[in-house]
């Protein structure tokens, strides 16, 4: 089946939904996920599939096999994006699951086991800073205090759950049962330079970084910015600008540690005025737990140090904190003889960047394959990918889905 050109037109669609004009933004809970869940849904139904949405917004396709003692493959990723995002990061993966269930309808195929697309809610974690609630939810992992924390116009967590149509007090009830999976795979592009430099369509993946993800804010004092002398001066986005520097310092330094402030929001944010106020976020990733964890206490150290010599207060806060995780080697060696049909090479790598998978393996074993992207661009409108290994990852998650009916025929 060449069915790499109807996932490129789908994702094509899908990148149309979006809660900001002329960009793709579709942020936890929001009217373009809704629009986003709607369509993926139908295209769920005509592949056979009955739909629902859980507690927590996911979206959930389900193809039952007829046997009620059955357990059930996961396949899908995230159908949120980032801000001003591109077309392929968490849609590839649920497009092309449900392709390979058209696939299998059209060839009348029936499996010992049942199959459950996921379209996640929330892995990016743009609108509360707390990523994977999706995923956390069907893991059990979800952290109920998380429901208080506020977004930028002020909307808790909760109500946004409520205002989309889940249900925070049934958080707990989207817990998967482990007993009924068989794991989870998911499809995603890479988002690295490797695959280009194996000359390779799609890869295995071994593991996936480990993140923290926190908060910062240095409260100075504002100030008239024409007659409060710099030595007299409280200034929070100086504080915060040295750690800023101190933070690519410490990463530059250390082997594996990738570290980014990619938002910094300053009060009272006039020209004139010496900020009082300036909150900043902190991503820090590596393969080693221990490492990214003293990296963190490292940098929090560097933060109290420029507060208290600039006269400053500070406000550290960790929002969010995932292990790094290995994908499982049996389900993994499954996908690589399905790769190995369809290309010389079968490139192993680990990724730095985080996926629902890293927190379904608390509960399943799981495996990505990785796709090819343009220059390993992601998080930006040039993300892109070619038909031809859209493909190739089309052949290979069907015949790994086809291999595991296969083997369970057996069992
Ligand atoms: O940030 C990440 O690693 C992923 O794209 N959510
Ligand atoms: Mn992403
Ligand atoms: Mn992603």
């Amino acid at each position: 089946m060449n069915a790499a050109p109807k996932i490129m037109r789908r994702i094509e669609m899908l990148a149309k939904i979006s809660d900001e004009p002329g960009k793709i933004t579709r942020t936890f809970a929001s009217p373009g996920m809704r629009r986003a869940n709607e369509l993926t849904a139908q295209w769920m139904r005509e592949a056979g599939m009955t739909t629902r949405g859980d507690a927590a917004g996911n979206l959930i396709g389900r193809l039952a096999c007829g046997k009620p003692k059955a357990k059930t493959l996961l396949l899908g990723s995230h159908l949120d994006t980032v801000c001003d995002a591109g077309k392929f990061d968490g849609t590839l993966g649920v497009v092309l699951a449900i392709a390979c269930l058209e696939n299998l309808q059209q060839q009348n195929i029936k499996l010992p086991f049942a199959i459950e697309v996921i379209g996640f809610s929330d892995e990016e974690g743009v609108r509360f800073q707390t990523a994977f609630l999706g995923s956390k939810a069907l893991a059990g992992s979800f952290d109920r205090r998380d429901l208080k924390r506020k977004d930028l116009a002020g909307i808790s967590m909760a109500d946004a759950i409520k205002n989309f149509g889940g249900n925070p007090a049934q958080l707990k009830s989207a817990r998967l049962d482990p007993g009924k999976l068989l794991g989870y795979v998911e499809a995603h592009i890479e988002q690295g330079p490797v695959l280009e430099r194996e000359n390779s369509a799609v890869g295995i993946v071994t593991g996936i970084a480990g993140q923290t993800r926190a908060r910062l804010g240095f409260s100075g004092r504002a100030g008239h910015a024409g007659t409060v002398p710099m030595s007299l001066r409280r200034d929070a986005l100086c504080a915060a600008a040295e750690f800023v520097l101190a933070v690519e310092n410490l990463a530059r330094r250390t082997d594996g540690l990738v570290a980014t402030v990619g938002q910094v929001s300053v009060q009272p944010g006039a020209s004139n005025v010496i900020p009082g106020e300036a909150d900043l976020t902190l991503d820090l990733r590596h393969p080693s737990d221990s490492v990214r964890q003293r990296a963190q206490g490292q940098l929090e150290r560097t933060a109290v140090r420029i507060a208290a010599r600039r006269g400053l207060k500070l406000n550290p806060e960790t929002l969010s904190e995932t292990a790094a995780v290995a994908c499982s080697k049996e389900l993994s060696a499954q996908l690589a003889l399905s790769v190995g049909r369809f290309q010389k090479k079968i490139p192993q790598l680990p990724s730095g960047a985080g996926h629902d998978a890293a927190i379904l393996a608390g509960i399943t074993p799981v495996a990505m394959l990785f796709v090819r992207c343009k220059g390993g661009i992601s998080h930006h409108p040039d993300e892109s990918v070619k038909t031809e290994d859209v493909q190739v990852a089309f052949h290979v998650l069907n015949d790994f889905i086809l291999r595991l009916a296969q083997a369970h025929e057996h069992i």
